[in-house]
């Protein structure tokens, strides 16, 4: 489906990062978005500089683990906007370790943010899309995950699952609805310049596959948020980004045993 003007739209996790690029990226085209997360401070930062641009932005915080935050969320947004065509699950957080150095929580917060609530907001979102797609708007879901969905690598157990079972289920998901107008994207970005990697207290050097860190290219939010837009109009099923972690993507597929030897003799 075309993003034009009115458009509208609810992004997750819009206070940093890529979810703060996505709704930057809408709101350039003149779509109306909800911005969802935590912190309100800084949704509503993000909404001032949207609303400075001639856009329309709302800030509807919630938490992606509380259904009902989330259902309230999405039903305002309806409200204010008449309707919901396009949703960007994109809350997530990393948590790294080895699995039994991990504590129990931190796979509970993991699959809990990254898997649960990213279900929770698709299946708020997903009538108000059928409905719209019912009309002949069209709808769209965006699932942020990971190449890390696809490949797994050490130190990232709970991640890798977490991104893993997200794209199984907007697979699955996509299955579904396809045939009643509304599209399915996932988005696997390998590393991206976000506050991520700080929050996770991962050190990139020492904790993240040595061959993605020497062949694959860190990724600008911006760049994933180009992506995310061209993916729903084109209605792309699966991205991976940078195309040479689509080419790690690929040969894991094919090869499995091969890709994760090289992985334990490289690092
Ligand atoms: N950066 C990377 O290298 C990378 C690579 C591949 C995929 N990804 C994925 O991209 C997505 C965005 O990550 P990012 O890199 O942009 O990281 P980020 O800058 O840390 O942003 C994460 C966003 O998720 C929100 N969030 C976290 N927990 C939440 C919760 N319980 N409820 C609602 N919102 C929540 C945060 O907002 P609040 O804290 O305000 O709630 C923030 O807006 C994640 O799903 C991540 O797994 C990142």
């Amino acid at each position: 489906m075309k993003i034009q003007p009115g458009t509208p739209c609810l992004v997750t996790g819009a206070s940093s990062g890529i979810g703060r690029s996505i709704a930057l990226e809408l709101a350039a085209r003149q779509a109306r978005v909800a911005l969802l997360a935590r912190t309100e401070s800084a949704l509503t930062d993000l909404a001032e500089e949207i609303a400075a641009t001639g856009s329309e932005a709302l800030v509807v915080a919630a938490d992606v683990r509380d259904e009902t935050a989330v259902q309230t969320a999405v039903e305002r947004t309806v409200e204010t906007f008449g309707g919901l065509q396009v949703v960007v699950a994109n809350a997530g957080l990393g948590r790294y370790g080895l699995v039994e150095e991990q504590p129990a929580e931190h796979v509970e917060t993991t699959i809990g943010i990254n898997y649960v609530g990213m279900t929770r907001t698709v299946r708020a979102a997903l009538p108000h899309l059928l409905e719209a797609a019912g009309q002949g708007s069209g709808g769209h879901v965006v699932g942020v995950t990971s190449s890390a969905g696809l490949i797994p690598h050490r130190l990232a157990s709970a991640y890798c699952a977490s991104k893993a079972a997200s794209n199984a289920y907007l697979a699955a998901l996509r299955l579904e609805v396809l045939d009643r107008g509304v599209g399915v994207s996932w988005i696997c970005p390998g590393i991206v310049d976000t506050p991520f990697v700080g929050k996770a207290e991962l050190d990139p050097e020492a904790d993240l596959p040595r061959l993605a860190r020497l062949l694959v290219r860190t990724l600008t939010p911006d760049e994933v948020a180009r992506a995310t837009v061209r993916a729903i109009e084109r209605n792309r099923a699966e991205v991976v980004m940078p195309p040479m972690m689509g080419l790690f993507a690929w040969s894991r597929r094919l090869t499995p045993g091969f890709a994760d030897w090289l992985h334990r003799k490289t690092g």
